[in-house]
This record gives structure tokens, sequence and C-alpha cells, in this order.
């Protein structure tokens, strides 16, 4: 079989990262969750205390930028490669209600999308990718052999996301994590540079009532049909 190009997009908690994962092991695939390296800016502006209640100093990030480096490294206890920032492993810290909050505010900015498409890019030159996050079929990968738009209703989402929050331990409420996942469905949806839209030539797959594995098994086909 060739090598493909998946391209997986969708709003906030549609198990994009689930399917992708299921995906790339299967497959043999690198697997490169492009919602990690915003939170992974999202981390550093925090850090950097850019971003406060009141104010959020743009410039000062932008002009910070080349001095981001991210890197993602294959843990082969997880099976999946984890995030580093600067050298440092950031997967745990960039999943709380904290840098979910403020993600979408740094993903509007154009300088940032810049930069992490253009890294996005070269990791899928040789294909064999399976790439998840919100303008991969729209502006990253265009001409991927294969791409699906995930739904599902906003409750059924933030369900799922707060289920696994208080899995990990984090002190959060259902409200909280429904409000957050509207206001990014908002943002992600509204803004200017590379808003979340389905691709033209995207399959739609509602997921709402369908389980981890028949998803799977419904995709796998698809990726049949093209492989
Ligand atoms: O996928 P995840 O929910 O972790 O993404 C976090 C946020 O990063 C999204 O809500 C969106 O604002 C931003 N994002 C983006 N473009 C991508 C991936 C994520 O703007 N390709």
């Amino acid at each position: 079989d060739k090598k493909i190009t998946i391209a997986i997009d969708g709003f906030s908690s549609t198990g994009k990262s689930t399917l992708a994962k299921q995906l790339a092991k299967h497959l043999g695939y690198i697997y490169v969750d492009t919602g990690a390296m915003y939170r992974a800016v999202t981390l550093y502006a925090m850090q950097h205390d850019f971003i406060s209640d009141t104010q959020f100093d743009k410039k000062a990030l932008i002009d910070k930028l080349p001095k981001i480096s991210l890197q993602f490294l294959f843990n082969p206890d997880l099976g999946y490669a984890e995030i580093f920032l600067n050298e440092k492993n950031v997967e745990t810290e960039i999943r709380t209600l904290e840098v979910s909050n403020f993600v979408s505010r740094i993903a509007e900015i154009s300088e940032v999308r810049a930069k992490l498409v253009e890294q996005q890019q070269n990791m899928g030159k040789n294909k064999g990718i399976v790439m998840d996050g919100r303008d991969i079929g729209t502006v990253v990968f265009t001409d991927a052999e294969l791409k699906l738009f995930m739904t599902a209703s906003p409750e059924t989402r933030a369900q799922r996301r707060y289920e696994e929050l208080i899995q990990k331990g984090q002190d959060v409420t259902y409200e909280e994590v429904l409000k957050n996942v509207q206001e990014r469905d908002y943002i992600d949806t509204h803004r200017e540079d590379s808003p979340l839209v389905k691709a033209d030539d995207a399959i739609e797959i509602d997921n709402s009532h369908l389980s981890i594995q028949e998803q799977f098994d419904k995709v796998l086909g698809l990726v049949n049909t093209v492989a």
C-alpha cells in the first residue's frame, strides 16, 4: 500500500486524537497532535508572564517566537510521541483548563500560525502521517488523500473532556468544561486566519452515537479506499 496523508479536523474534544493515535499505530504512521503545539506556545506565554487575567502582551510573544522550539519525541511505553517545549516534556502541563482557556487566543495570531504550519508541513513531507487539528485539511495539507471532519454535540464533548480531566485528578466542574468547549468553538470558527471549517472534500463523521471501535472500523474502511 502507498503511504498517504490523513488530515483530521474538527471541534474541540471530538475524539480526534483518540482516532488519530489508533490509525497511526495500526498503519505504522507518524501521529502529530497540532493542538499540542498551540498549547505549548500558550504555556510558554504563561510562563513568561505575557498573559495575566487582565492583559495579554501579544507583541512580546511574537518577538520571542524564534526562541520557542517544539519537538515531538516518540515514547515507546505510551506508543505515541510527546511534546517538548525547549527540551522539556510538557505533555501534562499543556492539558490544564488554564491553558485550554487561553489557547484559542494564541491560535488567532498569524505569526504563531505561520511558524507552526511550516513545522507541520515539514513533518509531513514524506507522507505516512496522521495529523489532527483545526486547519489540517484546509491549510496544512490541502492535498491530503483522506480528510476527516469530526463533530459531536457540545454536551457530549464536554462530558467526555470532563471525565478525562477528572480522571487526571484535575479539579473542574462540568459547567466550566462546557463553557470552555463552547468558547473555543466560537473563537476557532470565527477567527480571521485559518478558521475552523470543513474542507469541501472532507468526510464528516458525527461520533455522538459511535463507540471508539465503531468509529475506528468506519475510518479504516475509508483509508482502504484511498491507500
Ligand atoms: O486540539 P486541541 O483542543 O488540543 O487544540 C487546542 C486549541 O488549539 C484549539 O482550540 C485551537 O484554538 C488551536 N488549534 C488551532 N489549529 C490547529 C490545532 C489547534 O488553531 N491546527
